[in-house]
């Protein structure tokens, strides 16, 4: 006799807060293939460029989009409304800011707890998905190599505001705001599990290329300002570590009906450095000059980021290394970035 299948939150109706971005696009078109009826917010419902991938996906099923500003709490009430599930993906994101606590640390922590707040009023609503990141976890000052982390680290805030590394307000405000919405869920009795993924690449839905495809083909465009990002991503955080998108948005929804699902989920299918990452691109597209040379920077990880947990709760990562670059090389070829 086959396995009955796990029990699940017999969810159908969700909320994703944040349609015009890159994870969001993917999740809202699994979740509309799935049979759920969509409602998905965006700040401007009136740039149609912008949102002209939600026109589209509006074929595929029920797919209705409201205006919502995470600072501006009453914006998520009707969005919410009646929903099972909400996902809670929208992050400002600016690593050019010069006033990260303005820019990124309050309007982060501010919308999660305002879309935490509406899920409260809601009544509806069985579970929440935050979509955090690896930067919530692996920032810390331990040294040496093969170090593991895994849903128990956090990355080590006051060290981030002290020092003030480049780009310091986005882990800062990823790991305040999850810590935020943890308290929230707890003092509100609310369902929360939150997903933590690695720097995602793969196609994307929306009109523009997303900026963590820049960051992650960075080697293979020879984006020098980006390659020293991408560089600067191993020194601060101790690695690079890569998901596809989809797998990352799998996880969001294996997540979300598994009801034995809680807490904290690391999503990352590679664990690298920039010299391997390097070695590996350039034997497998010659075309594309991949440069080698990076004389002392470490050729070694710091750390490797675990996903044990979601695998043991049952889920597969679909697209590993070559799958995660063949994708997106077509991708970028397809939107004229790459010649060859
Ligand atoms: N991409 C990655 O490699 C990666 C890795 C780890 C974690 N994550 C997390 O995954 C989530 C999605 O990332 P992404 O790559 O899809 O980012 P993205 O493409 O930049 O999308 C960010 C979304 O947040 C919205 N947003 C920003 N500020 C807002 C505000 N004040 N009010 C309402 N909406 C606002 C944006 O809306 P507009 O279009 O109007 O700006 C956009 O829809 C984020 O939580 C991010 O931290 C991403």
């Amino acid at each position: 006799m086959a396995a009955a299948p796990p029990p699940t939150l017999g969810a159908k109706a969700a909320c994703v807060i944040g349609g015009t971005g890159f994870v969001a696009a993917t999740l809202i078109k699994l979740l509309l293939e799935k049979g759920y009826a969509v409602n998905t917010t965006v700040r401007d419902p009136d740039d149609k460029k912008k949102i002209s991938h939600l026109l589209t996906m509006k074929s595929l099923g029920s797919l209705n989009i409201f205006q919502a500003e995470l600072t501006d709490e009453k914006s998520f009430d009707a969005p919410i409304a009646g929903c099972d599930l909400v996902f809670q993906v929208a992050t400002p994101v600016n690593f050019a800011s010069e006033d990260p606590e303005n820019d990124m640390i309050k309007p982060a922590i501010q919308g999660v707890v305002n879309v935490l707040k509406a899920c409260a009023k809601a009544g509806s609503v069985k579970r929440v998905v935050l979509t955090s990141s690896a930067a919530a976890v692996t920032i810390n000052q331990l040294n040496g190599t093969g170090l593991v982390m895994d849903e128990s680290h956090w990355t080590d805030v006051e060290f981030l505001s002290t020092v003030k590394p480049p780009t310091w307000g986005y882990p800062a405000s990823k790991t305040l705001a999850e810590k935020a919405a943890w308290k929230f869920a707890q003092e509100n009795n609310i369902d929360l599990v939150t997903i933590i993924p690695a720097l995602m690449s793969g196609p994307s839905l929306t009109v523009d290329p997303p900026s963590s495809m820049g960051l992650a083909m960075s080697l293979i465009t020879g984006n020098e300002f980006l390659i020293n990002a991408l560089k600067g991503m191993q020194m601060l955080s101790g690695s690079i570590s890569i998901a596809h998108v989809e797998d990352v948005c799998r996880a969001h929804i294996f997540v979300a009906e598994k009801k034995s699902a809680s807490g904290r989920y690391i999503c990352c299918a590679v664990n690298t450095s920039v010299p391997e990452l390097a070695k590996f691109l350039s034997k497998k597209y010659p075309q594309y000059n991949v440069p080698t040379d990076f004389g002392d920077f470490p050729s070694k990880a710091k750390l490797v980021l675990s996903s044990d947990k979601l695998t043991k709760e049952g889920f597969s990562f679909q697209y590993g290394m070559e799958d995660i670059y063949d994708q997106s090389v077509e991708y970028f070829k397809a939107k004229g970035i790459l010649k060859n």
